[in-house]
């Protein structure tokens, strides 16, 4: 078997284990004779899937009982509709712009409402958090939208927006379950389950009671939080299988300790890799350090061309997709929880191999 080190940004590489424990079960789940994939999401087989998946997805974040957990589909682009479709009562909403992510976010609410910008660091290029120190929260906004981690641009928020009584929206895709998270702090908290806890066509809703509402009257039932709540995730048809291997990687953070343990790895993880790029005298980080993500990180040569061939020289040493965004360019290596400490040794290694190799030719430049 020959598996890479996968620093794809999403879809990600996933615990291997798990990976295993769903080959084995492929053919013939529990003795009914027939894959997930084949089960009817009403059997009872798959019914105890789902609610096994949500319960330990409830204990790993301690999710407090006010608060539904929904197994939904649509990806985060989904969500930025959904979000103000539902939540929007007096039509308006203050979003803070960290990147692509939230921009989009803020565009698509921008059609059901009034939203305003609170916050952008756009123009630093979203090189950094922006700065939350005086935030004009309107009293009557509907909720206050963010993006903790910032997949493109590897910034991460390190305190939240305080934002009073009004409900606080988190698109946490690229860091859910990465670290411990105090769930009452959030109206709304959403992730797409394609970079942390499973494969894509899954998305995940953990939303307070009281924002369970009323939509808009032109919000199609599909798209109701409220319908897919009273139907426990199964309105339509779910993605069965997606959800059975996030159940698998919920079990698989339980049994290895916990977000306490995931968060001190992660942490352990990334520190290894800014470490060493804080060292190089070859290599650039362009993030500040202070917004720095623990799961994407943003670095190249210096010089385009090179970086494009260190990406398919890594690949051709089974590092692979270490490409940057096409909107930002130079190197990225997305280190989510599956990521093992080896990966990202065998990526210094690399890494220190290649400026060698090429420090010659910066010089000479
Ligand atoms: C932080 C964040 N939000 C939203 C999205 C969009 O997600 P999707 O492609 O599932 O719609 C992404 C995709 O990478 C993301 O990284």
């Amino acid at each position: 078997m020959a598996r890479v080190y996968n620093f794809a940004a999403g879809p990600a590489t996933l615990p291997l284990e798990v990976l295993e424990e769903a080959q084995k079960e492929l053919l013939d789940y529990e003795n009914s004779g027939m894959s997930v994939m084949e089960m009817s999401h009403r059997s009872k087989l798959y019914q105890q899937i789902l609610a096994q998946a949500e319960q330990d997805l409830r204990t790993i974040l301690s999710i407090p009982n006010n608060y539904q957990v929904l197994f939904l589909q649509g990806g985060g682009h989904l969500q930025f509709s959904m979000i103000p479709l539902n939540l929007m009562k007096n039509d308006k909403a203050d979003y803070i712009l960290s990147g692509h992510w939230s921009k989009k976010a803020y565009e698509e609410g921008k059609k059901y409402g009034d939203c305003q910008i609170i916050a952008s660091s756009e123009d630093v290029g979203f090189m950094r958090i922006p700065d939350l120190s005086s935030l004009k929260i309107r009293p009557d906004a509907d909720y206050v939208y963010f993006c903790d981690n910032n997949t493109l641009y590897g910034t991460k928020f390190k305190t939240y927006p305080k934002t009073a009584n009004i409900p606080l929206v988190s698109d946490m895709s690229s860091c859910f379950l990465s670290e411990e998270v105090d769930v009452s702090q959030f109206g709304l908290i959403f992730a797409g389950a394609q970079k942390n806890v499973g494969p894509a066509g899954v998305t995940i809703v953990i939303i307070r009671d009281d924002l369970i509402q009323e939509p808009k009257w032109f919000t199609p039932t599909m798209l109701q939080y409220q319908v897919h709540v009273k139907s426990h995730s199964l309105y339509n048809t779910p993605p069965t299988y997606g959800i059975y291997i996030c159940g698998k990687v919920f079990q698989w953070i339980l049994k290895t300790g916990g977000l306490k343990v995931r968060s001190l790895y992660n942490q352990k993880k990334a520190k290894l890799l800014y470490d060493y790029l804080d060292q190089s005298t070859y290599y650039k980080a362009p993030v500040e350090k202070e917004s720095r993500s623990i799961m994407n990180v943003l670095f190249s040569t210096g010089k385009e061309e090179r970086d494009i061939i260190f990406a398919s020289e890594a690949s051709q040493a089974g590092l692979v997709n270490l490409k940057g965004h096409r909107l930002t360019g130079g190197l990225r290596a997305s280190i989510y929880n599956a990521m093992t400490i080896e990966g990202v040794e065998a990526l210094i290694e690399f890494m220190e191999e290649f400026s060698k190799k090429h420090m010659k030719d910066a010089n000479e430049e």
